[in-house]
Protein backbone atom coordinates (compact mmCIF):
# COMPACT_ATOMS: atom_id res chain seq x y z
CA UNK A 1 0.00 0.00 0.00
CA UNK A 2 1.47 3.57 -0.31
CA UNK A 3 2.53 5.88 2.42
CA UNK A 4 -1.01 8.36 2.43
CA UNK A 5 -1.91 9.02 6.08
CA UNK A 6 -4.85 6.85 7.13
CA UNK A 7 -7.79 9.65 7.14
CA UNK A 8 -10.93 8.75 9.57
CA UNK A 9 -14.40 7.82 8.33
CA UNK A 10 -15.46 10.92 9.43
CA UNK A 11 -13.25 12.99 7.70
CA UNK A 12 -14.65 11.63 4.61
CA UNK A 13 -17.74 11.29 5.21
CA UNK A 14 -16.85 15.48 5.66
CA UNK A 15 -16.76 15.79 1.54
CA UNK A 16 -13.59 17.86 1.22
CA UNK A 17 -11.63 14.99 -0.19
CA UNK A 18 -14.02 14.13 -2.82
CA UNK A 19 -12.02 13.29 -6.31
CA UNK A 20 -8.43 12.44 -4.23
CA UNK A 21 -7.22 9.07 -3.64
CA UNK A 22 -7.91 8.23 0.37
CA UNK A 23 -7.08 5.65 2.60
CA UNK A 24 -8.72 4.54 5.90
CA UNK A 25 -8.96 1.46 8.46
CA UNK A 26 -11.50 -0.42 10.43
CA UNK A 27 -13.81 -3.40 10.26
CA UNK A 28 -15.86 -5.05 7.93
CA UNK A 29 -19.21 -3.69 8.91
CA UNK A 30 -21.26 -5.79 5.99
CA UNK A 31 -19.97 -7.32 3.19
CA UNK A 32 -21.18 -9.06 0.14
CA UNK A 33 -19.96 -9.92 -3.41
CA UNK A 34 -21.17 -10.54 -6.85
CA UNK A 35 -19.14 -11.65 -9.99
CA UNK A 36 -16.43 -8.76 -10.49
CA UNK A 37 -17.71 -6.72 -7.51
CA UNK A 38 -17.45 -6.59 -3.69
CA UNK A 39 -19.58 -4.06 -1.62
CA UNK A 40 -18.35 -3.42 1.49
CA UNK A 41 -18.87 -1.16 4.43
CA UNK A 42 -16.17 -0.27 6.48
CA UNK A 43 -16.42 0.78 10.45
CA UNK A 44 -13.88 2.84 12.74
CA UNK A 45 -14.47 5.02 16.12
CA UNK A 46 -16.04 7.80 13.86
CA UNK A 47 -18.64 6.16 11.20
CA UNK A 48 -19.24 3.91 8.77
CA UNK A 49 -18.32 4.51 4.58
CA UNK A 50 -19.27 2.11 1.81
CA UNK A 51 -16.20 0.46 0.39
CA UNK A 52 -17.06 -0.86 -3.65
CA UNK A 53 -14.39 -2.93 -5.26
CA UNK A 54 -14.45 -3.19 -8.89
CA UNK A 55 -12.27 -6.28 -9.90
CA UNK A 56 -11.02 -4.36 -13.18
CA UNK A 57 -10.03 -0.79 -10.90
CA UNK A 58 -8.09 -2.96 -8.60
CA UNK A 59 -4.11 -2.07 -8.35
CA UNK A 60 -3.98 -6.21 -7.48
CA UNK A 61 -5.97 -9.24 -8.20
CA UNK A 62 -4.52 -10.90 -4.12
CA UNK A 63 -6.03 -7.97 -2.72
CA UNK A 64 -9.76 -8.41 -4.67
CA UNK A 65 -9.84 -12.15 -3.80
CA UNK A 66 -9.07 -10.99 0.28
CA UNK A 67 -11.74 -8.98 -0.14
CA UNK A 68 -13.59 -11.42 -1.18
CA UNK A 69 -12.93 -13.84 1.39
CA UNK A 70 -12.80 -11.51 4.55
CA UNK A 71 -15.89 -12.13 6.62
CA UNK A 72 -17.77 -9.27 8.64
CA UNK A 73 -15.07 -7.75 11.88
CA UNK A 74 -11.86 -8.79 10.08
CA UNK A 75 -9.53 -5.63 10.45
CA UNK A 76 -8.48 -3.90 6.69
CA UNK A 77 -6.96 -0.94 5.03
CA UNK A 78 -8.63 0.71 2.47
CA UNK A 79 -7.15 2.49 -0.41
CA UNK A 80 -9.23 4.34 -2.89
CA UNK A 81 -10.73 7.16 -4.81
CA UNK A 82 -13.29 9.04 -3.05
CA UNK A 83 -16.59 9.76 -4.60
CA UNK A 84 -19.79 11.37 -3.57
CA UNK A 85 -22.82 8.62 -3.65
CA UNK A 86 -26.37 9.62 -2.80
CA UNK A 87 -27.10 5.73 -2.08
CA UNK A 88 -24.17 4.80 0.52
CA UNK A 89 -24.76 5.96 4.07
CA UNK A 90 -23.44 9.14 4.59
CA UNK A 91 -22.99 10.12 0.82
CA UNK A 92 -20.00 9.39 -0.24
CA UNK A 93 -18.27 5.71 -0.83
CA UNK A 94 -14.65 5.01 -1.65
CA UNK A 95 -13.39 3.64 -5.26
CA UNK A 96 -11.57 1.00 -3.98
CA UNK A 97 -8.10 0.45 -5.45
CA UNK A 98 -6.17 -1.18 -2.68
CA UNK A 99 -7.56 -3.21 -0.22
CA UNK A 100 -5.56 -5.15 2.77
CA UNK A 101 -6.68 -7.50 5.16
CA UNK A 102 -4.59 -6.92 8.62
CA UNK A 103 -6.89 -9.92 10.01
CA UNK A 104 -9.38 -12.46 8.64
CA UNK A 105 -12.62 -12.65 10.96
CA UNK A 106 -13.67 -15.60 12.30
CA UNK A 107 -17.59 -16.20 11.23
CA UNK A 108 -18.21 -13.35 13.91
CA UNK A 109 -21.29 -15.16 16.36
CA UNK A 110 -23.16 -11.88 16.32
CA UNK A 111 -26.13 -11.38 13.89
CA UNK A 112 -29.44 -9.60 13.65
CA UNK A 113 -32.64 -10.77 16.47
CA UNK A 114 -30.40 -12.56 18.83
CA UNK A 115 -31.96 -12.98 22.27
CA UNK A 116 -30.50 -10.12 24.73
CA UNK A 117 -28.93 -13.41 26.96
CA UNK A 118 -27.19 -14.24 23.83
CA UNK A 119 -26.02 -10.88 23.42
CA UNK A 120 -24.56 -10.39 27.36
CA UNK A 121 -22.37 -13.40 27.16
CA UNK A 122 -21.13 -11.93 24.43
CA UNK A 123 -20.79 -8.13 25.33
CA UNK A 124 -17.19 -7.68 24.91
CA UNK A 125 -17.81 -8.16 20.93
CA UNK A 126 -21.39 -6.77 21.24
CA UNK A 127 -19.30 -3.20 22.41
CA UNK A 128 -18.42 -2.95 18.86
CA UNK A 129 -22.64 -2.20 17.98
CA UNK A 130 -23.02 0.97 16.51
CA UNK A 131 -25.64 1.56 19.36
CA UNK A 132 -23.35 1.22 22.63
CA UNK A 133 -20.75 3.11 20.62
CA UNK A 134 -23.20 5.80 20.31
CA UNK A 135 -23.97 5.37 24.11
CA UNK A 136 -20.71 5.19 24.70
CA UNK A 137 -19.83 8.85 22.98
CA UNK A 138 -22.39 10.16 24.72
CA UNK A 139 -21.30 9.10 28.27
CA UNK A 140 -17.83 10.58 27.47
CA UNK A 141 -19.53 13.92 26.91
CA UNK A 142 -20.96 13.73 30.17
CA UNK A 143 -17.84 13.62 32.08
CA UNK A 144 -15.77 15.87 29.82
CA UNK A 145 -18.86 18.46 30.04
CA UNK A 146 -19.30 17.43 34.11
CA UNK A 147 -15.55 18.40 34.14
CA UNK A 148 -15.58 21.79 32.31
CA UNK A 149 -18.15 23.10 34.90
CA UNK A 150 -16.73 22.25 37.69
CA UNK A 151 -13.81 23.64 36.90
CA UNK A 152 -15.48 26.76 35.86
CA UNK A 153 -17.10 26.90 39.26
CA UNK A 154 -13.94 26.56 41.31
CA UNK A 155 -14.35 22.87 42.51
CA UNK A 156 -11.50 20.65 42.91
CA UNK A 157 -11.79 17.04 41.78
CA UNK A 158 -11.10 14.82 44.58
CA UNK A 159 -10.11 10.68 44.67
CA UNK A 160 -12.00 9.38 47.31
CA UNK A 161 -11.07 5.58 48.56
CA UNK A 162 -13.11 2.27 47.02
CA UNK A 163 -12.09 0.02 49.75
CA UNK A 164 -14.11 1.63 52.97
CA UNK A 165 -14.75 0.78 56.82
CA UNK A 166 -18.20 1.96 57.08
CA UNK A 167 -21.78 2.15 55.61
CA UNK A 168 -22.67 5.63 54.09
CA UNK A 169 -25.90 4.66 52.89
CA UNK A 170 -26.87 1.48 55.10
CA UNK A 171 -25.82 -1.70 55.78
CA UNK A 172 -28.62 -3.32 53.70
CA UNK A 173 -27.24 -2.94 50.19
CA UNK A 174 -23.10 -3.41 51.20
CA UNK A 175 -20.90 -5.74 49.38
CA UNK A 176 -18.52 -7.23 51.73
CA UNK A 177 -14.76 -7.97 50.85
CA UNK A 178 -11.87 -9.68 52.86
CA UNK A 179 -9.37 -7.54 53.92
CA UNK A 180 -6.37 -9.46 55.55
CA UNK A 181 -8.02 -9.98 59.20
CA UNK A 182 -10.40 -7.67 59.05
CA UNK A 183 -13.91 -6.58 56.70
CA UNK A 184 -14.08 -3.82 54.42
CA UNK A 185 -17.12 -2.76 52.17
CA UNK A 186 -16.78 -1.50 48.68
CA UNK A 187 -18.13 2.18 48.53
CA UNK A 188 -21.52 2.93 48.10
CA UNK A 189 -20.92 6.82 47.49
CA UNK A 190 -17.71 8.67 48.63
CA UNK A 191 -20.10 11.67 50.18
CA UNK A 192 -19.00 11.00 53.86
CA UNK A 193 -15.06 11.36 52.47
CA UNK A 194 -16.07 14.25 50.94
CA UNK A 195 -17.05 15.59 53.71
CA UNK A 196 -14.11 15.26 55.44
CA UNK A 197 -12.40 17.25 51.89
CA UNK A 198 -14.50 20.45 52.63
CA UNK A 199 -12.51 21.41 55.28
CA UNK A 200 -9.30 22.43 52.96
CA UNK A 201 -11.13 22.71 49.36
CA UNK A 202 -14.04 23.87 50.17
CA UNK A 203 -16.26 22.61 47.04
CA UNK A 204 -14.95 19.45 46.03
CA UNK A 205 -16.37 16.62 43.52
CA UNK A 206 -15.47 13.24 42.40
CA UNK A 207 -15.91 10.43 39.81
CA UNK A 208 -15.94 6.77 41.37
CA UNK A 209 -17.28 3.77 40.59
CA UNK A 210 -20.02 2.93 43.67
CA UNK A 211 -21.17 -0.52 44.80
CA UNK A 212 -25.10 -1.41 45.76
CA UNK A 213 -25.98 -5.17 46.77
CA UNK A 214 -29.44 -4.08 45.44
CA UNK A 215 -31.17 -7.84 44.03
CA UNK A 216 -33.71 -5.17 42.35
CA UNK A 217 -33.74 -6.55 38.74
CA UNK A 218 -35.29 -3.26 37.31
CA UNK A 219 -34.06 -1.05 34.10
CA UNK A 220 -32.47 1.62 35.84
CA UNK A 221 -30.25 -0.96 38.77
CA UNK A 222 -26.76 -1.84 38.75
CA UNK A 223 -24.99 -3.28 41.60
CA UNK A 224 -21.80 -1.42 40.38
CA UNK A 225 -22.53 2.25 38.98
CA UNK A 226 -20.66 5.78 38.31
CA UNK A 227 -21.14 8.12 40.88
CA UNK A 228 -20.72 11.67 40.40
CA UNK A 229 -21.07 13.30 43.08
CA UNK A 230 -20.48 17.02 44.84
CA UNK A 231 -20.11 18.56 48.11
CA UNK A 232 -19.69 22.68 48.92
CA UNK A 233 -18.91 24.36 52.10
CA UNK A 234 -20.98 27.11 53.20
CA UNK A 235 -23.87 26.10 51.37
CA UNK A 236 -27.44 25.28 52.21
CA UNK A 237 -30.30 23.34 50.18
CA UNK A 238 -30.91 26.32 48.43
CA UNK A 239 -27.42 26.64 47.05
CA UNK A 240 -27.34 22.61 46.77
CA UNK A 241 -30.21 22.45 44.31
CA UNK A 242 -28.96 25.71 41.71
CA UNK A 243 -25.55 23.98 41.56
CA UNK A 244 -27.35 20.59 40.98
CA UNK A 245 -29.89 22.04 38.20
CA UNK A 246 -27.07 23.99 36.51
CA UNK A 247 -24.56 21.39 36.13
CA UNK A 248 -27.18 19.19 34.99
CA UNK A 249 -28.12 21.67 32.13
CA UNK A 250 -24.86 22.17 31.13
CA UNK A 251 -24.47 18.57 30.42
CA UNK A 252 -27.52 18.44 28.61
CA UNK A 253 -26.51 21.42 26.50
CA UNK A 254 -23.02 20.15 25.69
CA UNK A 255 -24.10 17.07 24.39
CA UNK A 256 -27.04 18.31 22.57
CA UNK A 257 -23.98 20.46 20.64
CA UNK A 258 -21.46 17.37 20.53
CA UNK A 259 -23.74 14.37 20.22
CA UNK A 260 -25.90 15.93 17.31
CA UNK A 261 -25.19 12.47 15.14
CA UNK A 262 -25.54 9.80 17.85
CA UNK A 263 -28.58 11.78 19.44
CA UNK A 264 -30.32 11.09 16.20
CA UNK A 265 -29.07 7.86 15.39
CA UNK A 266 -30.50 6.75 19.06
CA UNK A 267 -33.87 8.31 18.10
CA UNK A 268 -33.16 11.45 20.63
CA UNK A 269 -33.50 14.97 19.30
CA UNK A 270 -31.40 17.20 20.26
CA UNK A 271 -34.02 19.54 20.87
CA UNK A 272 -35.54 17.56 24.08
CA UNK A 273 -31.99 18.50 25.49
CA UNK A 274 -31.51 21.87 24.65
CA UNK A 275 -34.49 22.67 26.52
CA UNK A 276 -33.54 21.78 29.89
CA UNK A 277 -32.86 25.25 31.46
CA UNK A 278 -33.16 26.52 34.49
CA UNK A 279 -35.11 26.15 37.21
CA UNK A 280 -36.34 23.00 37.40
CA UNK A 281 -39.59 22.93 38.86
CA UNK A 282 -39.84 21.94 42.97
CA UNK A 283 -42.16 19.94 45.02
CA UNK A 284 -42.17 19.31 48.56
CA UNK A 285 -42.40 15.50 49.68
CA UNK A 286 -46.31 16.25 51.01
CA UNK A 287 -46.90 18.15 48.12
CA UNK A 288 -45.88 14.75 45.40
CA UNK A 289 -48.06 12.89 47.64
CA UNK A 290 -50.88 14.78 46.89
CA UNK A 291 -50.48 15.49 43.15
CA UNK A 292 -50.29 11.05 42.99
CA UNK A 293 -53.35 11.06 45.57
CA UNK A 294 -55.04 13.10 42.36
CA UNK A 295 -53.84 10.72 40.11
CA UNK A 296 -55.56 7.80 41.79
CA UNK A 297 -52.26 6.93 43.31
CA UNK A 298 -52.55 6.27 47.23
CA UNK A 299 -49.40 6.77 49.32
CA UNK A 300 -48.40 6.75 52.85
CA UNK A 301 -46.25 9.50 54.57
CA UNK A 302 -42.99 8.24 54.61
CA UNK A 303 -42.99 5.41 52.19
CA UNK A 304 -40.86 5.57 48.75
CA UNK A 305 -41.57 6.09 45.46
CA UNK A 306 -41.51 3.46 42.96
CA UNK A 307 -41.09 3.24 38.82
CA UNK A 308 -44.70 3.84 39.06
CA UNK A 309 -45.12 7.20 40.73
CA UNK A 310 -41.94 8.23 39.43
CA UNK A 311 -43.51 7.91 36.37
CA UNK A 312 -46.39 9.52 37.41
CA UNK A 313 -45.44 12.60 38.86
CA UNK A 314 -42.98 13.31 35.69
CA UNK A 315 -45.36 12.54 33.22
CA UNK A 316 -46.27 16.16 32.10
CA UNK A 317 -42.91 17.76 32.60
CA UNK A 318 -40.19 18.49 29.98
CA UNK A 319 -38.08 19.29 32.87
CA UNK A 320 -36.54 17.55 35.65
CA UNK A 321 -38.27 17.73 38.87
CA UNK A 322 -37.09 18.35 42.48
CA UNK A 323 -39.19 16.28 45.60
CA UNK A 324 -37.88 18.05 48.44
CA UNK A 325 -38.46 17.57 52.19
CA UNK A 326 -38.80 14.07 52.42
CA UNK A 327 -39.64 12.49 55.52
CA UNK A 328 -36.67 11.60 58.25
CA UNK A 329 -37.39 7.84 58.46
CA UNK A 330 -37.42 7.72 54.65
CA UNK A 331 -33.66 9.05 54.66
CA UNK A 332 -30.29 8.55 55.44
CA UNK A 333 -28.68 9.29 58.90
CA UNK A 334 -26.54 12.41 57.59
CA UNK A 335 -29.44 14.93 56.14
CA UNK A 336 -30.12 17.85 58.08
CA UNK A 337 -33.65 18.01 59.94
CA UNK A 338 -35.39 21.03 58.80
CA UNK A 339 -35.08 23.56 62.10
CA UNK A 340 -38.67 24.66 60.87
CA UNK A 341 -40.81 20.87 60.63
CA UNK A 342 -38.36 18.27 62.39
CA UNK A 343 -40.65 15.38 60.74
CA UNK A 344 -38.84 16.42 57.42
CA UNK A 345 -35.08 16.65 55.92
CA UNK A 346 -33.78 19.48 53.88
CA UNK A 347 -33.09 17.15 50.78
CA UNK A 348 -33.55 16.54 47.56
CA UNK A 349 -34.22 14.24 44.76
CA UNK A 350 -34.23 14.80 41.30
CA UNK A 351 -36.30 12.81 39.39
CA UNK A 352 -35.71 12.45 35.40
CA UNK A 353 -38.26 13.33 32.44
CA UNK A 354 -40.12 10.44 30.61
CA UNK A 355 -39.53 8.28 33.59
CA UNK A 356 -36.04 7.55 34.16
CA UNK A 357 -36.22 7.92 37.60
CA UNK A 358 -34.31 9.21 40.49
CA UNK A 359 -30.86 10.66 38.62
CA UNK A 360 -29.84 12.94 41.81
CA UNK A 361 -30.14 12.62 45.35
CA UNK A 362 -28.97 15.20 47.42
CA UNK A 363 -29.18 17.08 51.11
CA UNK A 364 -27.81 19.70 53.64
CA UNK A 365 -25.94 17.64 55.98
CA UNK A 366 -26.22 17.66 59.88
CA UNK A 367 -23.94 19.36 61.72
CA UNK A 368 -25.20 18.63 64.98
CA UNK A 369 -22.75 16.10 66.67
CA UNK A 370 -25.79 14.60 69.10
CA UNK A 371 -28.20 14.54 66.73
CA UNK A 372 -26.09 12.28 64.31
CA UNK A 373 -25.53 9.91 67.06
CA UNK A 374 -29.45 9.66 67.99
CA UNK A 375 -29.37 9.34 64.05
CA UNK A 376 -27.05 6.30 64.12
CA UNK A 377 -28.36 4.99 66.88
CA UNK A 378 -31.76 4.57 65.41
CA UNK A 379 -30.07 2.83 62.51
CA UNK A 380 -28.58 0.46 64.91
CA UNK A 381 -25.24 1.67 63.69
CA UNK A 382 -22.00 1.17 64.96
CA UNK A 383 -20.89 3.74 66.60
CA UNK A 384 -17.12 3.60 66.74
CA UNK A 385 -17.26 3.11 62.50
CA UNK A 386 -17.81 6.65 62.56
CA UNK A 387 -15.57 8.28 65.07
CA UNK A 388 -13.65 9.72 62.48
CA UNK A 389 -17.07 11.26 60.78
CA UNK A 390 -18.58 12.67 63.81
CA UNK A 391 -14.57 13.91 64.57
CA UNK A 392 -15.89 16.48 61.40
CA UNK A 393 -18.35 18.56 63.56
CA UNK A 394 -15.98 18.47 66.03
CA UNK A 395 -13.45 20.47 64.22
CA UNK A 396 -14.75 24.04 63.07
CA UNK A 397 -17.57 22.34 61.69
CA UNK A 398 -19.57 24.59 58.81
CA UNK A 399 -23.14 24.44 56.91
CA UNK A 400 -22.65 22.08 54.16
CA UNK A 401 -24.42 20.53 51.54
CA UNK A 402 -23.95 17.63 48.70
CA UNK A 403 -25.32 15.37 46.21
CA UNK A 404 -24.57 12.51 44.08
CA UNK A 405 -25.77 11.85 40.78
CA UNK A 406 -26.24 8.38 39.22
CA UNK A 407 -24.14 8.83 35.64
CA UNK A 408 -25.76 5.62 34.09
CA UNK A 409 -29.51 6.97 34.69
CA UNK A 410 -28.66 10.38 33.21
CA UNK A 411 -27.42 9.03 30.13
CA UNK A 412 -29.63 6.57 29.80
CA UNK A 413 -32.27 9.60 29.91
CA UNK A 414 -29.94 11.94 27.65
CA UNK A 415 -29.81 8.74 24.92
CA UNK A 416 -33.33 7.39 25.23
CA UNK A 417 -32.22 3.87 26.15
CA UNK A 418 -34.62 1.31 27.18
CA UNK A 419 -32.29 -0.32 30.25
CA UNK A 420 -29.22 1.12 32.01
CA UNK A 421 -27.38 -2.21 31.19
CA UNK A 422 -27.23 -0.23 27.64
CA UNK A 423 -24.97 2.72 29.49
CA UNK A 424 -22.50 0.75 30.58
CA UNK A 425 -19.52 -1.44 28.38
CA UNK A 426 -19.99 -4.03 31.24
CA UNK A 427 -22.88 -4.15 32.99
CA UNK A 428 -23.29 -5.53 36.33
CA UNK A 429 -26.39 -6.87 37.93
CA UNK A 430 -27.92 -9.27 40.70
CA UNK A 431 -27.09 -12.28 37.91
CA UNK A 432 -24.40 -11.30 35.83
CA UNK A 433 -20.46 -10.84 36.80
CA UNK A 434 -19.24 -12.01 33.39
CA UNK A 435 -18.06 -11.31 30.99
O1 LIG B 1 -29.58 8.57 46.30
P1 LIG B 1 -28.25 7.92 46.58
O2 LIG B 1 -28.26 6.62 47.28
O3 LIG B 1 -27.41 9.01 47.37
C1 LIG B 1 -26.17 8.82 47.88
O4 LIG B 1 -25.46 7.84 47.74
C2 LIG B 1 -25.62 10.08 48.51
N1 LIG B 1 -24.64 9.69 49.52
C3 LIG B 1 -25.00 10.93 47.44
C4 LIG B 1 -24.38 12.20 47.97
O5 LIG B 1 -25.09 13.02 48.49
N2 LIG B 1 -23.09 12.37 47.80
O6 LIG B 1 -27.48 7.74 45.21
C5 LIG B 1 -27.26 8.85 44.37
C6 LIG B 1 -27.70 8.54 42.95
C7 LIG B 1 -29.16 8.16 42.80
O7 LIG B 1 -29.97 9.30 42.71
C8 LIG B 1 -29.15 7.36 41.52
O8 LIG B 1 -29.17 8.22 40.40
C9 LIG B 1 -27.80 6.67 41.56
O9 LIG B 1 -26.99 7.38 42.48
N3 LIG B 1 -27.94 5.28 41.99
C10 LIG B 1 -27.86 4.21 41.18
N4 LIG B 1 -27.64 4.10 39.85
C11 LIG B 1 -27.63 2.87 39.30
N5 LIG B 1 -27.80 1.73 40.00
C12 LIG B 1 -28.03 1.78 41.35
N6 LIG B 1 -28.19 0.65 42.04
C13 LIG B 1 -28.06 3.07 41.99
N7 LIG B 1 -28.24 3.48 43.28
C14 LIG B 1 -28.15 4.82 43.25
MG1 LIG C 1 -31.59 8.26 46.66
Amino acid sequence: MSELPFKKVDELLGGELVGERVRTRGWIYRTRHKGKMVFTVIRDSSGIIQATLFKGDMESEDDFNDAKKALVESSVEVEGILVEEPRAPGGYEIQVRRFHVVHFAEIFPITKDQSEEFLMDKRHLWVRSRRLTAIAKIKHSLFKAAREWFDEQGFYEVTPPILTGSAAEGGATLFEVKYFGDKAYLSQSAQLYLEAMIFSLENVYSITPSFRAEKSRTRKHLTEFWHLEAEEAWTGLEGNIKIQEELLSHIAHRVAEWNRKELEFLGRDPKDLLKIETPFPRYRYSEALDNLRKKGVELEWGDDFGAPEERKLTEDEELPIFVTHWPTEAKAFYMRWDPKDTRVVLNDDMLAPEGYGEIFGASERETDVNHLIERLKAEDANIEDYEWYLDLRRYGSVQHSGFGMGVERVVAWLSKAEHIRETIPFPRTPSRIRP
